[in-house]
């Protein structure tokens, strides 16, 4: 098993203010190496607050939270900054590109903090190899301002892959983008898992790309509920 939450809780606001909100309340749920987990739901029902407790952006109020065994909780802050750049890829809804660097450059952006001198030739040569693995060959040293919107999304995909991370996030990763570039987006998701063993989780509304993967769930209520396919 890779991930383990086990009662997530998580609120905004003062305890007893007007804007308090118990966001998540109880959230519990397994996944495997190499398998797939969608998470659909309501706007504002928590997916991304979820995300982000899962990518170690953010920290819940109660529960744990094993990766590879490990808890996180634990972990020092030194230690949660190098877990976020090994181990996990975020995809976002936009692609947040550098608009000031190229394709190549921009999926080198995670390999920066921790790049020896002689890994630097290997790490390009892996870019090159993804960024051909998703048809960008043409395009490597333009500049995102100059990409399709889907074009920036298959970059910001192999960006989030190019420390094979054990476990790649995707919130809303085909939100901005029309029913063919997306489904183009989660197939190039689902190939790159397949190929490199990482594991996935995808926040989206829509209930046919959630069908595509392993597991799904819907989280209303700060509950999640498991879906049939
Ligand atoms: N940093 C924060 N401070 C205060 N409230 C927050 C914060 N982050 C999220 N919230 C609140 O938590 C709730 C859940 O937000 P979240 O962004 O997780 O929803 P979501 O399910 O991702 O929605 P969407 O589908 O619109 O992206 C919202 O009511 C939001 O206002
Ligand atoms: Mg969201």
């Amino acid at each position: 098993m890779l991930l383990r939450l086990t009662n997530i809780r998580k609120s905004f606001g003062l305890s007893g203010s007007r804007s308090y909100r118990e966001v998540l309340r109880g959230i519990s749920f397994e996944l495997d190496s190499g398998k797939s987990l969608a998470i659909l739901g309501p706007s504002g029902s928590g997916k991304s607050t979820l995300l982000n407790i899962i990518g170690a952006l953010d920290i819940p109020d109660e529960g744990q939270i094993a990766f590879g065994g490990e808890a996180i909780e634990r972990f020092s802050e030194k230690q949660l900054a190098s877990f976020r750049n090994r181990e996990i890829g975020f995809v976002f809804q936009s692609h947040h590109l550098l608009p000031q660097c190229n394709v190549i450059e921009n999926v080198l952006v995670p390999t920066l903090a921790n790049n020896a001198k002689k890994l630097r030739a290997e790490v390009k040569h892996n870019a090159l190899d993804l960024i051909r693995t998703v048809g960008l060959w043409e395009h490597r040293f333009d500049f995102p301002g100059t990409l399709s919107g889907g074009e920036c999304q298959r970059v910001a995909a192999i960006r989030a892959l190019i420390n094979r991370p054990r476990l790649l996030l995707a919130d809303e990763p085909t939100g901005a983008l029309d029913h063919e570039h997306a489904t183009s987006i989660i197939n190039l998701l689902l190939k790159l898992k397949d190929e490199f063993g990482t594991s996935l989780i995808v926040v989206t509304h829509s209930r046919d790309i959630a069908s595509r993967m392993d597991q799904m769930y819907n989280l209303t209520g700060g509950e999640l509920q498991r879906l049939s396919k």
